[in-house]
């Protein structure tokens, strides 16, 4: 755990320059558009500890697994967010000597995240061997006004030499991914342009053959006014840049500033790559730095509108809320709806930026309520895109008549994750995408998703179902075997009984789902039924198993049972495990840790978050009491789960404390991890923390309703949420609830157990002394 970021409400502050916590902030600090982002690495020269890190949403590579013993039904890859041309790079060069905070003396260091205004800034004070010192403040930015182009403004000046600067913007696309199992790059070129200002590369990704076109646009200036410069081409292997050499006085500040775009063949003709490049470059640099960097600061304002959480009484908290929320639309803005939101999302490479079951368990409902319906409807469109691979994928693994397995882990919906126990047998993700159908039309009441696209999804899940179950002659019911749970440190187990309460909700859901849709567009209906070839006696079998599924269960604790033999397992508590032998995944072998009771993140519990309404209070709080405490919580998807239950049963400090272990998870440290990349799905997590654990927002008939209370150490917290086109903004104080509706929309909203009819424009305050 680290505790260097300075607390402010809406930046992100790092005072003075430690090359150990380097990499760690160059995951905190990174940027992103959702369509390409990039860690906060340093513009000039840096031989210091880094992870070089630009990435284009999309773009992957399928690189070769290193399993050693293969198993039929493996996927052939592991699919990778490519390590990008870096477009950031400014060579810095005064008179002989390299500008290099790894060599220099630093002092003033200071480096700013304004997610205010969504731009980075570093400001510091180098002294060379030499003794010559420079001033430095860069500024950049990936628009999100302008999804393509990203901008820096480098700014420096020599405090006590007169000499000579030597400049050298340029990208370099000779990039390699850390992570590579063959040491291999990735990219080929396939074109380069140096003219005057500008300069472009365009490379091919090897395999896959996507291309993507890097440009940069460079203009200087001296003292504020604009410098005619002389340039020499660079250009080796992969990198093409510009330099050349400013006289300089003591106190003059030379600016450069560097336009950039990046395009990729997701969205333009190869052969129109280049021009089209130059034509984004040409726009941007015709509004200019301080146009582009207003309309992102315009752009994150709306943002803001939106999605703003503020916390009164605690800038820790404060700020934390916000880098969460920032980070997640950095990461994905929902235009595109073959995107997705890679556990890291730009700003490491772990994960291989691919899409997983996160998404849809966690990601989703802070997307619904913080982002314009089209946002996850995207994300939802995303797997019926890729139904027909989840259907090749199943019968890969033996399943057939249109039984579809969604991957585990995925860029083009081919399964690319290569551990058995995961691959094979995680398949409660199959089940998370149909929660998240049924989570946006319970949140939008947007049915005629299911017609459109979500009743093909549900239906070719639920046969999965249908075709993994078994019937088993000596307990007379259907049994799932073979199955690892959310719960990663079980594998291979019978009865998950959260997956077993999946699987059967799936098809109870698709039965749920079909008849909606006969009901309201028959044609669309029958034609899915044909397109399918969907026999109606399929409805009968899955009726059959929804009545005859086993659920493992311990009569006398009153607890379902995580899987079957749960309980033969020798029982112990987290609390009297030595720290030194924590976190366990670190400590343990992966034989003992199998063979242990201790859970790995939210399993019986995530199963009783989706469905609580189907379990009364004390349900809920026996298998709380008994499974918390077991619990590790070393994935950081495990404590927003526990905090949201926790609230729901009414105790606030455990909220409160499972809460703190999510929010501030990055920004602090917690695991030791950050310097990998920041984990940008369960940020989401947190979100949900305070929304629908603090605040107890549910959506029940289609209404909303609160259920809050306020942490102790707050003075109050207000969000803003859309609700089926009306604009709320809810603040939660000590004496009470305020909703004010900021839209035309009227609508009945639930305080605690009491409905209150709240017009366009109106605004409803309920006491505490009110609410029972
Ligand atoms: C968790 C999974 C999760 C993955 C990516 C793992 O550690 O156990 O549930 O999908 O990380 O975030």
């Amino acid at each position: 755990m680290k505790n260097y970021i300075k607390a402010d409400e809406w930046n992100i502050i790092e005072e003075g320059f430690d090359p150990h916590l380097n990499k760690i902030s160059e995951s905190i600090f990174s940027l992103g558009n959702g369509r390409m982002g990039q860690r906060a690495n340093f513009e000039e020269t840096y031989t210091g500890e880094t992870l070089l890190g630009n990435y284009v949403a999309g773009v992957y590579y399928p690189d070769k697994t290193r399993v050693g013993w293969w198993k039929n039904g493996y996927p052939e890859y592991f699919a990778k967010v490519l390590n990008a041309a870096n477009w950031v790079g400014i060579g810095v060069k005064i008179d002989d000597e390299v500008l290099d905070l790894a060599t220099a003396a630093v002092s003033d260091f200071k480096r700013v995240l304004n997610m205010h205004e969504g731009y980075l800034e570093r400001t510091f004070t180098a002294k060379l061997k030499s003794g010559k010192t420079v001033k430095v403040k860069a500024t950049r930015f990936c628009s999100i006004a302008d999804d393509e182009v990203g901008a820096i403004r480098y700014s420096i000046t020599p405090l006590n030499f007169e000499g000579t600067l030597t400049l050298t913007p340029f990208i370099d696309g000779d990039v390699k991914n850390q992570d590579s199992n063959y040491d291999e790059k990735f990219w080929d070129q396939v074109t380069d342009q140096i003219s005057g200002a500008e300069a472009y590369i365009q490379l091919r990704t090897k395999k896959t053959e996507f291309e993507v076109c890097t440009g940069s646009h460079i203009q200087v200036y001296q003292n504020g006014q604009p410098l005619a410069i002389d340039t020499t081409e660079v250009r080796k292997e992969k990198f093409v840049g510009q330099t050349f050499a400013v006289a300089v006085k003591t106190n003059e500040e030379v600016t450069l500033i560097k336009i950039a775009a990046n395009l990729s063949s997701e969205n333009y003709p190869k052969d129109a790559l280049l021009k089209e490049t130059q034509s984004v470059i040409a726009s941007a640099v015709a509004k200019g730095f301080d146009t582009l960097l207003q309309e992102q600061a315009a752009a994150w304002a709306t943002k803001w509108e939106e999605s703003d959480i503020v916390i009164e009484g605690d800038v820790a908290a404060q700020q934390a809320i916000r880098f969460n929320i920032f980070q997640l639309f950095q990461t994905y803005t929902g235009k595109d709806d073959r995107l997705n939101i890679g556990p890291k999302g730009f700003t490491g490479e772990k994960y291989g930026g691919s899409t997983y079951w996160d998404t849809e368990a966690y990601c989703v409902p802070f997307y619904l309520a913080t982002a314009p319906q089209e946002v996850s409807k995207n994300l939802l469109v995303y797997r019926h895109k890729q139904l027909d691979k989840a259907i090749e994928n199943a019968a890969k693994l033996g399943f057939k008549d249109g039984a579809a397995l969604y991957p585990m882990v995925t860029m083009n919906g081919e399964e690319c994750h290569n551990e058995w126990e995961i691959t094979f047998e995680e398949i409660h993700r199959n089940g998370a995408i149909a929660f998240a159908i049924y989570n946006y039309i319970r949140y939008t009441g947007d049915e005629s998703y299911l017609a459109d696209y979500g009743l093909e999804v549900l239906i070719s899940i639920a046969r999965f179902w249908k075709q993994r179950v078994n019937w088993s002659n000596e307990k007379q019911q259907y049994v799932m075997l073979g199955v690892t749970g959310p719960n990663e440190y079980e594998n291979n187990v019978n009865n998950n009984w959260y997956t077993n309460l999946l699987a059967t909700w799936c098809m109870k859901y698709a039965t749920e789902a079909a008849e909606i849709v006969q009901k309201q567009q028959p044609e669309k209906y029958n034609s899915l039924v044909k397109s399918l070839s969907f026999d109606q006696k399929e409805f009968a079998d899955w009726a059959d198993i929804i009545e005859k599924m086993y659920y493992p269960e311990d009569k006398a604790q009153g607890i379902f049972l995580q899987q079957d033999g749960y309980l033969d397992k020798e029982q112990i508590l987290v609390k009297d495990l030595p720290a030194s032998e924590r976190p366990i995944n670190q400590k343990w072998s992966w034989d003992r840790i199998l063979r242990s009771c201790f859970i790995k993140q939210a399993d019986v519990l995530q199963g009783l978050y989706f469905f609580e309404e189907d379990y009364d209070l004390e349900t809920i709080r026996r298998n709380f009491d008994f499974y918390e405490p077991r619990t590790v919580h070393e994935s950081s998807l495990s404590p927003c789960v526990h905090s949201i239950l926790a609230a729901k049963l009414n105790d606030e400090a455990r909220a409160y404390e499972f809460y703190l272990r999510t929010a501030r998870l990055d920004l602090d440290d917690y695991n030791n991890d950050t310097e990998d990349g920041l984990h940008i799905t369960s940020m989401a997590g947190t979100w949900m923390s305070v929304v629908e654990g603090f605040a107890g927002m549910r959506v029940r008939n289609g209404k909303l309703q609160f259920n809050p209370f306020l942490p102790g150490k707050w003075k109050s917290f207000s969000f803003t949420i859309g609700f089926r086109g009306a604009t709320l903004k809810i603040n939660i104080a000590e004496n009470g609830i305020n909703i004010k509706n900021n839209s035309t929309v009227g609508l009945e909203i639930g305080i605690r157990n009491q409905f209150y009819q709240l017009d366009g424009n109106a605004e409803i305050e309920v006491n505490n002394a009110a609410l029972v």
